[in-house]
């Protein structure tokens, strides 16, 4: 904890801060400093999974100071194991990946499924290479393998919102990442 970082306004719902605001910008600006060492002159295309990467990939652009550009994917979350792994693309890239430096950029790695859906879906348009940054990962809940070339902090198993997570929709405006109270989703 930064020793001026101003007090934290803690949500009723959330039962523990995992990341505060401080201590993300601070990963965001490393990772963006790794990615432009490693992708200088390479013009890479970073391409956010929406929607809970919005916060995440505005700042890490921003950390980042060679040349990029941005685009995003919109998916049906995967949701349980029935269906192979399959999601569903609501929105595809604008830019063609054939040739280019790709940068999937995702708010957090769980089972690995949705990444790894993503990462071949990519793959066939052939990029001249093809990377996975993530905020959060849950390395030991991994289905698939995936390799994680970037990754901000490995995050405990219990569900957590914010800094562009959700519950149903809600917290993703909440500055930091906490824990949900387990009282919000579990039957009393
Ligand atoms: P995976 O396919 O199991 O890797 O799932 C990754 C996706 O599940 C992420 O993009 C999130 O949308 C969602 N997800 C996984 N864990 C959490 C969590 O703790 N809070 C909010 N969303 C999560
Ligand atoms: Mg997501």
């Amino acid at each position: 904890m930064l020793q001026n970082a101003p007090p934290i306004k803690k949500h009723p719902d959330i039962a523990h801060i995992l990341l505060t605001p401080q201590e993300i910008a601070r990963r965001v600006d490393q990772l963006g400093g790794s990615i432009s060492r490693d992708y200088a002159d390479k013009k890479p295309i970073l391409i956010g999974i929406l929607k809970g990467v919005f916060p995440f990939l505005a700042d890490l652009s921003r950390a980042i100071p060679i040349p990029h550009t941005i685009d995003f994917m919109a998916i049906r979350p995967f949701e349980g194991h029935g269906a192979g792994g399959a999601v569903q693309i609501l929105k595809d890239l604008e830019e063609t990946a054939t040739d280019r430096h790709i940068l999937l950029i995702e708010d957090i790695i769980d089972t690995g499924l949705t990444l790894h859906f993503l990462t071949n879906w990519v793959r066939e348009q052939r990029p001249a290479s093809l990377a996975v940054c993530t905020l959060l990962d849950r390395p030991h809940r991994r289905l698939v393998e995936l390799p994680v070339l970037y990754r901000g902090f490995k995050v405990p198993d219990h569900f957590i919102v914010g800094y562009g997570l959700d519950y149903k929709q809600q917290y993703r405006h909440l500055p930091y990442v906490g824990i949900l109270a387990p009282a919000v989703y579990l039957p009393n």
